[in-house]
């Protein structure tokens, strides 16, 4: 049995778990414990790096304590610790990867250096035991991305947004509309009762041969028909939430299907391949209902991990820990890693303009 502590801290959630793999190849989670921040930023509509990086130092010790007891275990029962060095915010990554040296250098146990959309990449390993290659659709409020997961470590980027996140347009919406942060669960939420054909929002990219995504433009278009029509009334907003939705299902199920072909063409085996949908944005129905429409009519399979391992947590990190620990990747100089508050996924490609990268996690 080989177990992992994981610890992260690269945005507004202080988290610890601890994942475990049996003799038979078993994986499981031992305990996950997320510490959300909303409260501590939800007067100021989007985290403020300064409290996440405070609260962080406050929170952690009792998170890992809490993880370690729910687990069943003392510091010294595991076989290494791991935390996210990067992307996130500075001061949460000081915080987490700090406090993850410590632990490595008092016990002697390794230290593994994560990097967070490893953590979301590899989640649905843990979770459904799928094997390589596979594809990964990741959604959050700071990256909006496609990779080909074509083994560990081994990543390659294939499309990404060229300005904002797809989180950060959701947000961003709720922002304008004065719904309550964090914004994805409230737009969702209002959009529940709107007419999704009332608003006529542009598709940015739809067509194209291109494989990325774009939502600046649909994010304008909210912001000019918000005002137009000031103030609000409760129907209205939930118009344009609904129509904001849609757009966003549309955008994505014309994006993806451009990498689900390449990867048809990468790999013409298996005979049903796996998308994964992984990040925030992956716990909304609608997307995921569009999502699954899609993966069906182009003979894809979706895996969507359950809701609370879609946000950020640390069994995810504990996770792509035991992967690295088990792979043997050299860990020679962890001690001596520093955060990475910019760390891409794929070095190899060139980053597109702007990419993806404005968001609390840039
Ligand atoms: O992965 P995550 O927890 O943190 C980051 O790495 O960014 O994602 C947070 C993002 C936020 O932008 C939030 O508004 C969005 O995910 N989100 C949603 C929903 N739940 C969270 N977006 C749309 N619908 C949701 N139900
Ligand atoms: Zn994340």
């Amino acid at each position: 049995m080989t177990r992992v502590l994981g610890i992260e801290t690269s945005c507004d959630e202080t988290a610890a778990a601890v994942v475990a793999r049996s003799n038979d190849g078993r994986p499981s989670i031992l305990s996950n414990v997320v510490l959300s921040q909303i409260e501590a930023h939800a007067a100021f509509g989007g985290v403020v790096p300064e409290i996440a990086a405070r609260a962080h130092v406050e929170a952690l010790d009792g998170v890992i304590d809490a993880a370690l007891a729910e687990a069943g275990l003392a510091l010294g029962d595991v076989d290494a610790v791991a935390a996210t060095a990067g992307p996130g915010l500075i001061g949460g990554l000081i915080v987490g990867l700090t406090t993850a040296k410590a632990i490595a250098a008092a016990t002697g146990k390794p230290l593994l250096p994560i990097n967070h959309l490893e953590g979301h990449a590899l989640t649905a390993r843990l979770t459904d035991r799928l094997d390589f290659p596979y594809l990964l659709l990741l959604v959050s409020g700071g990256h909006t991305q496609i990779v080909h997961v074509a083994g560990l470590g081994r990543y390659e980027r294939w499309a990404s947004t060229i300005d904002d996140a797809l989180g950060e347009a959701f947000d961003k919406t709720a922002k304008l509309l004065s719904l309550p942060y964090p914004g994805g669960p409230s737009v969702e939420k209002a959009a529940l009762g709107g007419d999704q054909k009332r608003f006529a929002f542009p598709r940015p990219l739809k067509g194209e041969a291109r494989p990325d995504f774009s939502f600046s433009g649909l994010k304008t278009a909210v912001r000019r028909a918000a005002t137009e029509r000031a103030p609000l009334s409760a129907a209205d907003i939930a118009d344009i939430c609904a129509s904001f939705q849609l757009a966003v299902t549309e955008i994505l199920a014309d994006r993806v299907a451009l990498s689900l072909k390449r990867f048809r063409k990468a790999h013409p085996r298996p005979q049903r391949p796996a998308l994964v949908v992984a990040g925030g944005v992956a716990a909304n129905a609608a997307i995921r209902k569009a999502l699954e429409t899609l993966c069906e009519r182009e003979g894809f399979r979706l895996v969507a991990p359950p809701l609370n391992l879609c946000g950020d947590n640390a069994a995810m990190i504990a996770w792509a820990g035991l992967e690295r620990l088990e792979a043997g990747l050299p860990e020679e100089g962890a001690l001596a890693f520093a955060p990475r508050p910019r760390w891409p996924l794929d070095t190899a490609s060139q980053p597109l303009f702007g990419a993806g990268k404005r968001g609390a996690k840039a």
